[in-house]
């Protein structure tokens, strides 16, 4: 890297790109040097800079819309920001099954989420402050009215309070609950947690040890349900009948196997977390709440159920959407505010139900394509495409390269790149 002695963390965005780019730069083979799609929109580029720290650019993750999936009467044409193929195309196929049969219902709870303030060195205290800070509801409450009067405008803010005695760390963990409508709510949960620290000193001598939000989400939940029967699942010569009974054992698998549960539950995460990022959300939070939510009852289990009653496959998920439609870079970053668009503008319990359809119809085209045909088929159909591109394919030769691939059953890249070379020198001739 070459700084020429400056600081790298205060250069501008454009002068750390010319610190940071291969020297000489490197040949790939393709039109552009690699380096170069690491940021060329000068919007863009200013946006990277204000939106992380020591910026150098953007990554452009692939952006598809999944859809029509019918949610609650409506129409929803889904934005996915993804780098895995066959996710898209996965929920396409789960919306086309359901749509003749009512599509996908949901639920969502209000979006009440949990500050956490730990207290440590509580002396002889110890237990007894949590009767004291549950003693105190009131005045902590009357204390975080300035932070909380805008959010009870909107129909949110305070709803609880409650204590719990660590006893091996020997900590005091003090819960707030606080309903935080459209938002994410970190900053607003950390804002109060920080707010009411001194007072919970005071409240129960002890001394702060730290104050945060808890990502574990479990009062912002969302749950789907769908039904369908079972003949629809029967297809490239499956029997529809013996498809549904397998994924309702595929699905109790995952409830009583951790390890296959973890497979199954990112296979769920596929369309949430694209759905998360497309919107602008915090990834890493949903998943996070998410896999504590699938360990709730002990060993870690399958989100998802599915059962067979009268014909039809019933399927149902259940978990911690903790999704906003304001706040950070949801609404900040221009595609968050057009995919948000492209969703109807929900507002977050409407977008975390939006979630929860998705996540359910990911699921059930995975397991259908698991426990019927297998997963490779659907995959490498979409990998042929790859490989045309990777071997030089471009544009329309794309399609056309990605048809001989699989006809051919070509596997590799350089075997795809050979009969690229042949196929292109045809062409020519
Ligand atoms: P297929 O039977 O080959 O599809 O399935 P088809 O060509 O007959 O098309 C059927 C419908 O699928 C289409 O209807 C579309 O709705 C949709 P049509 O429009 O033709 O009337 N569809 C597409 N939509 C958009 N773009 C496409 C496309 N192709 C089909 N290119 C399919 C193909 C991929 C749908 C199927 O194989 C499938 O659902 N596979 C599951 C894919 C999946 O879950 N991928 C995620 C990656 S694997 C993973 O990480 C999760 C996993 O490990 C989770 C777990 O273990 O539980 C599997």
């Amino acid at each position: 890297m070459n700084t020429s002695g400056r600081s790298f963390r205060k250069s501008s965005i454009r002068m750390r790109r010319d610190m940071i780019k291969p020297e000489p730069l490197q040949n790939t083979g393709n039109s552009r040097n690699d380096f170069s799609y690491t940021g060329f929109d000068g919007d863009m580029l200013d946006l990277a800079d204000v939106m992380v720290e020591q910026a150098v650019g953007y990554i452009g993750i692939p952006l598809g819309v999944a859809g029509p999936v019918l949610i609650d009467g409506n129409e929803v044409m889904i934005p996915m920001a993804t780098e895995e193929p066959s996710v898209i195309a996965a929920v396409s196929f789960a919306g086309s099954l359901v749509a003749r049969y009512g599509g996908i219902t949901t639920r969502a709870s209000d979006p009440v989420m949990v500050a956490q303030i730990f207290l440590e060195d509580m002396g002889n205290f110890g237990a007894a402050g949590v009767d004291a800070v549950l003693k105190s509801r009131d005045a902590i409450r009357e204390h975080l009215k300035p932070i909380l009067v805008s959010m009870e405008k909107r129909g949110g803010g305070w709803r609880n309070i409650d204590a719990r005695w660590i006893a091996p760390s020997r900590t005091l963990a003090v819960n707030l609950r606080i309903d935080v409508r459209d938002a994410m709510g970190a900053n607003l949960l950390n804002s109060a947690a920080e707010a009411v620290s001194p007072l919970l000193e005071k409240i129960t001598g002890g001394r702060v040890l730290m104050a945060i939000l808890s990502n574990r989400s479990w009062n912002r939940t969302a749950s789907a349900r769908l039904s369908i029967p079972i003949q629809e699942l029967g297809r490239n010569g499956f029997d529809g009948a013996e498809t549904a009974r397998r994924i309702v054992r595929a699905a109790r698998v995952a409830r009583e196997d951790p390890d296959r549960a973890v497979t199954h539950n990112k296979g769920i995460m596929n369309g949430i977390s694209a759905m998360a990022l497309a919107t602008g959300n915090d990834t890493r939070a949903i998943e996070a709440a998410a896999h504590a939510y699938a360990g709730r009852h002990g060993p870690y289990h399958g989100l998802s159920e599915y059962w067979i009653e009268n014909g039809m496959i019933h399927g149902s998920i259940e978990l911690p959407l903790p999704f906003a439609v304001t706040g950070g870079a949801v609404g900040f970053h221009p595609v968050t505010r057009w995919s948000l668009q492209l969703l109807g503008n929900p507002d977050a319990p409407g977008l975390s139900r939006i979630a929860a359809a998705l996540g359910l119809a990911q699921n059930l085209a995975a397991l259908r394509a698991l426990v019927s045909e297998g997963i490779q088929r659907g995959h490498m159909t979409l990998h042929a495409r790859r490989l045309a591109y990777d071997a030089g394919a471009r544009r329309n030769d794309i399609p056309d390269f990605a048809a001989i691939i699989r006809s051919e059953k070509i596997r590799g890249r350089d075997s795809a790149a050979r009969r690229f070379t042949e196929w292109m020198d045809a062409k020519d001739v």
